[in-house]
């Protein structure tokens, strides 16, 4: 079992697991729809949905197996502002995903960007991670400026490759290796 030592401190912020006291700060950003516009299966949250996802979220706690996801809050003073998670995608390749949501009235100051550095320094330090990719609709142009403020490589434009809301949409792929990442840190 993987899990980093909690909590994780950043210069501003406070990254730990979601916990069910945590309801309405998530509700506070899932019911909206300007948060929820280019993610993929998922409309503007009923206060029952966000008590499911933030259930769901709570066990996230931990990576135990391949496919498992580990989802950190991101808090502040305020309260939680939004999570940041990993997805063991391969053991054998030592390859996870990375996903991000972040309150919009906490947007354009870094911190989505210092809680994700944080993660990854997690993922390509103590949990030996060997490469780390993240998927946005070509649309998410915030996402996609964040991979690349994270030093993500753009390394695919998939045309008309997946189903969004009933229509086929382009997906952007970006990535970044573990000694990219330690040069980058220097
Ligand atoms: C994707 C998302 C997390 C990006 O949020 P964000 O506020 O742009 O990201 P950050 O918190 O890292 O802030 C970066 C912005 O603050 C600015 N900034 C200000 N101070 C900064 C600092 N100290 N460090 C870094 N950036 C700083 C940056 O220039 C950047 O602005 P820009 O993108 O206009 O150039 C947010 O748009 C979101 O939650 N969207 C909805 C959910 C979603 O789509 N998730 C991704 C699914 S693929």
């Amino acid at each position: 079992m993987y899990a980093p030592t909690y909590p994780i401190r950043t210069a501003r912020l406070t990254l730990r697991p979601v916990t069910l006291d945590d309801l309405d700060d998530v509700h506070a950003y899932q019911r909206r729809s300007d948060v929820v516009r280019w993610m993929r299966g998922a409309g503007p949250r009923t206060r029952e949905q966000s008590r499911a996802s933030v259930r769901a979220m709570a066990a996230e706690d931990a990576l135990r197996a391949e496919g498992d996801c580990l989802t950190l809050a991101i808090a502040t003073g305020a309260g939680v502002i939004g999570t940041v998670e990993l997805v063991w995608r391969s053991r054998p390749d030592r390859t996870a995903e990375l996903g991000y949501v972040l309150h919009p009235d906490h947007g354009g100051r870094g911190l989505a960007t210092e809680a994700a550095t944080a993660l990854l320094d997690w993922g390509f330090g103590e949990l030996g991670l060997h490469r780390v990719f993240a998927r946005c609709h070509a649309g998410n142009e915030a996402s996609a400026r964040l991979m690349s403020r994270l030093g993500m490589r753009r390394e695919a434009h998939h045309v008309r490759s997946y189903l969004f809301r009933g229509e086929w949409a382009d997906q952007l792929v970006f990535a970044i290796l573990a000694d990219e990442w330690r040069a980058r840190a220097r």
